[in-house]
């Protein structure tokens, strides 16, 4: 793999997917990661991030000289190319001015491997206090900016490079070219990472853990469920059961979307386990958003566990493993990264607990989720699967702000498809991150209708922008088709009378509204 050496930066990981989109595989370490370690893990180059420090800060982590004469290519970025210069005799000074944000980078003689024939002068993004001054003994020079000598050196005998921009962003225009470029001109690393070899090197790997014994997988209609689900029948076939907990709380279509659509591109033997009298007698009276979660987590796991209990009391063997759909950044967060499974606190199927006596199988543990969504579409599931905006495992059951009762659902979930469906035809699912629609259950206002007064109740439309959906923004949707789904909601669905738009971003409030 390609390494990047994490030096604490928010941007690690976005390295790693931009190397990745090269069409190279790419992991993140830490960056107190020993050499040796490093050098045994065989990588095939070393990217070191950015990270918030400067050089000569007293905690600032350092870069070992060790690392550059094992002979493996390294590319350093900011943090990491400032600390590449002082570990190879440079010099990184102290100038007191920062530049940060958008900054125009001058190209210098022919701009060497990593700049040859891109403008003399495009955008990248900067983000730096410290500046090289000098750059190491054997490396040339080929970039700077108005406050910053030395923006980008290179050694093409040494395959060792460096930029003091963050080509990782998308505000650096050029930047994933020079990244492309460093890792196959500069690294003569070849690109082989592609979708294909993902399912075929997953399904390999998942055929040698499972060998000829029984599996199961939780689906939450959610894509990442979805698409573990697909990569171990495409592994195992038969030995594969996939269990969904039909709990009435989800949206219209989705049951029979999961029936039939994920069933007829899989061929996956399917359990559907039809919950919903055990979920809304549990609710019953329940307004209280924390309740309302713990009690949908606890009957989830009930249905789930008696689901697999009855599959195995069914079937001639025993079931050995559990079908997880962790993604890498997952294992990233916790730490974890290589060696023992790392069970994260919570996942698709809401929650398992620790004794249930299953091996997990996690085929997704190494992706990320734009990587997911197309080995998803290389096993031939549906847009409509793929595609689909995140949904929460509680459902419905935490947009309906008071009691929860199936004529609620009902009425929210006729709302829901009226505002998806408009979305959908004016092309806006990929523009926007999710839109929920929330029932103000507890809340009437006056309106009229024909000629008659109306006392309903009001729906808010929560559609926001998000990258991973910790920070977002409200959605500026279009006039048009906010008034088409207003118009329709209102006489389409007879005890709303009211639609209204949330236009708070996140922080101060949730995506949800509980
Ligand atoms: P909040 O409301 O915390 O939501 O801003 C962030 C994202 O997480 C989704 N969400 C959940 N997903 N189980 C899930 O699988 C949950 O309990 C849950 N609660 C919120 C929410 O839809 C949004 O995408």
């Amino acid at each position: 793999p390609v390494l990047v050496v994490d030096y604490g930066a928010q941007y690690a990981q976005l390295i790693a997917r931009r190397v990745r989109e090269t069409q190279i595989y790419s992991e993140v370490v830490p960056h107190d990661t020993p050499v040796e370690e490093i050098v045994r893990r065989d990588p095939a180059a070393l990217v070191l991030s950015g990270g918030p420090s400067s050089v000569y800060a007293e905690d600032a982590p350092q870069v070992d000289p060790a690392l550059f004469e094992a002979g493996v290519p390294v590319f350093g970025i900011c943090y990491g190319f400032q600390a590449m210069t002082a570990a190879l005799g440079g010099t990184v000074e102290h100038t007191g001015t920062r530049e940060y944000g958008r900054t125009e980078l001058e190209i210098t003689g022919d701009g060497g491997a990593l700049h040859e024939e891109l403008p003399g002068h495009h955008p990248v993004w900067m983000s730096h206090g410290d500046s090289v001054s000098k750059a190491p003994e054997g490396f040339t020079v080929t970039a700077g900016s108005k406050d910053t000598p030395v923006a980008a050196y290179e050694d093409r005998n040494r395959r060792l490079a460096g930029v003091q921009y963050h080509p990782e962003v998308a505000h650096s225009p050029h930047g994933q070219e020079v990244l492309r470029r460093f890792l196959h001109d500069i690294a003569g690393i070849k690109p082989q990472w592609t979708t294909a070899s993902i399912v075929d090197d997953t399904v390999q790997a998942i055929r040698e853990q499972v060998g000829d014994r029984r599996a199961i997988c939780g689906l939450s209609g959610g894509v990442d469920s979805a698409v573990a689900g697909a990569l171990v029948q495409r592994a195992i076939g038969e030995q594969l059961t996939c269990v969904f907990v039909d709990h009435g709380l989800l949206r219209a279509g989705e049951r029979a979307q999961v029936e039939r659509d994920f069933v007829a591109a899989t061929g996956v033997k399917l359990v559907t386990v039809d919950a919903t009298e055990q979920f809304l007698g549990a609710l019953a009276g329940v307004t209280d958003p924390e309740e309302k979660r713990k009690i949908i987590g606890r009957e989830f796991i009930r249905s789930f566990e008696q689901a697999a209990r009855d599959l195995v009391q069914g079937s001639e063997g025993d079931v050995d493993f559990l079908v997880q759909g962790t993604l890498y950044p997952d294992v990233v967060e916790s730490g974890g990264g290589s060696g023992a499974a790392n069970i994260k606190s919570h996942h698709n199927v809401g929650g398992l607990p620790d004794d249930l006596q299953f091996q997990l199988v996690e085929p997704l543990r190494a992706l990320f989720k734009d990587e997911v969504r197309r080995v998803g579409l290389e096993l031939g599931l549906p847009e409509t699967i793929v595609h689909r905006q995140p949904f929460p495992g509680p459902g419905l059951g935490i947009r309906i702000i008071g009691e929860v009762t199936a004529d609620r659902l009902e009425t929210l979930r006729a709302a829901d498809s009226i505002a998806r469906e408009e979305l959908t035809a004016a092309g806006l699912d990929r523009d926007i991150w999710q839109c929920p629609v929330v029932l103000l259950a507890d809340v009437r206002s006056v309106g009229v209708q024909g000629d008659g007064r109306t006392y309903g109740h009001p729906v808010v439309l929560r559609p926001v922008s998000s990258e991973d959906a910790m920070t977002a923004d409200w959605t500026r949707l279009p006039y048009d088709v906010l008034e088409r789904i207003s118009t329709r909601i209102t006489n389409e669905v007879a005890e709303v009378n009211r639609v209204t738009l949330d236009v708070t971003s996140k922080p101060p409030g949730t995506i949800e509204w509980e």
